[in-house]
């Protein structure tokens, strides 16, 4: 019997999150008593999460930091759970955090990559999954370029499924951390002008992001030229009187006036993978007009934050003094996507119907 608590205190509940405001602080997490008010099986994205659910959901991960503060950073919660990390797509940040927080957890966590995999001799995508269940997978975390593909396996397993990023639909426990890293700065982020700035149009990050921030209340502005923003936008879908409409979220295409009294300034990667080439004259104007400089980070908020979802182009969307300059929580977010992951992991498989 697992009798370790990462915090001390009763089982937090929902409910408890909610009632402590708009916080990350730690709350209790007894490891070995069942979770029963945890309603998701998978994360697919943040938009089926309620506002209780995503401070449960970082409350949680605070707990699990004391976790990683510790002299030997490891639980036993997730003792004979078995992840595998299904990778098709590039990633250093999401999956190495990921594979560590399952093994800080007791997991036995195996990855498999597109490459070097059966995918490479043609197999499909519902055969891997159906391999990997029959060797016993608990929980697969996966990141596909074909949006919508996590969410075709939480349809062909039996077990867990967690969306390490899909196509261009969504990241979501990149938003998490995001919340995590605002939260952990201001403490209520309702309100909070936070700027995101960049390749909308490709950024599974700004789509669960805008889920997010706008269930803690936060006031959205999205910044980028006409042909990195997704046609409906550019069409006026996110007005308020738009049937799509978030009241909270803007467009707009200048950036200098946007930043004005920002909160959380947030750059975006150009994605020159997905742009190949088109849609862009040329980086150094994109750099010109959008570029996160020192003078347009001066013009907002004293207390302003800068944020990337990395790996970034420095030089291209992001000053290099900036992105490493005193306002900078890149790396925190880095960091922060350890703990946020355990807790994800830790709620769904041990809660997650
Ligand atoms: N932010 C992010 O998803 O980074 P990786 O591609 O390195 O995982």
């Amino acid at each position: 019997m697992v009798t370790e608590q990462i915090t001390q205190g009763a089982q937090t509940s929902t409910s408890q999150a909610a009632q402590a405001g708009q916080t990350a602080q730690p709350v209790g997490v007894p490891f070995d008593e069942p979770i029963t008010d945890w309603r998701h099986r998978h994360l697919l994205d943040v938009d089926t999460l309620s506002k209780d659910e995503i401070l449960r959901i970082l409350s949680t991960a605070s707990a699990m930091a004391e976790v990683l503060d510790r002299s030997v950073a490891r639980t036993p919660a997730l003792r004979g759970v078995t992840i595998f990390n299904l990778f098709y797509e590039a990633s250093t940040r999401t999956r190495s955090s990921f594979e560590l927080a399952g093994k800080i957890l007791g997991a036995d966590v195996i990855n498999v990559s597109g490459s070097g995999s059966s995918v490479e001799k043609g197999e499909s995508l519902v055969e891997t999954l159906n391999t990997l269940s029959a060797v016993g997978a608990d929980a697969v975390v996966m990141r596909h370029h074909a949006s919508g593909a996590p969410w075709l396996a939480s349809r062909t397993i039996g077990g867990h499924v967690v969306n390490a990023g899909d196509g261009q639909h969504a990241h979501p426990t990149q938003a998490l951390l995001d919340a995590y890293i605002m939260l952990q700065e201001f403490g209520d982020i309702s309100g909070r002008k936070v700027v995101i700035v960049g390749d909308i149009l490709h950024s599974r990050v700004a789509r669960s992001n805008l889920w997010s921030l706008t269930t803690l209340g936060a006031e959205v502005t999205l910044v980028a030229p006409r042909p990195l923003l997704p046609s409906a936008m550019v069409r006026g879908a996110l007005e308020p009187e738009h049937p799509l409409g978030l009241p909270s979220v803007r467009v707009e295409s200048d950036l200098d006036e946007a930043v004005v009294d920002a909160d959380v300034v947030m750059g975006l990667r150009i994605q020159n993978e997905r742009l190949r080439g088109k849609l862009l004259p040329s980086s150094a104007e994109y750099a010109r007009r959008y570029q996160l400089t020192s003078d347009r980070i001066a013009k907002a908020s004293p207390e302003a934050i800068v944020m990337h979802p990395g790996p970034m182009n420095e030089g291209v969307e992001i000053a290099v003094d900036v992105a490493h300059g005193p306002q900078s929580r890149i790396e925190a977010q880095v960091s922060a996507g350890l703990a946020v992951r355990m807790a994800v992991l830790f709620l769904l498989i041990r809660g997650g119907a």
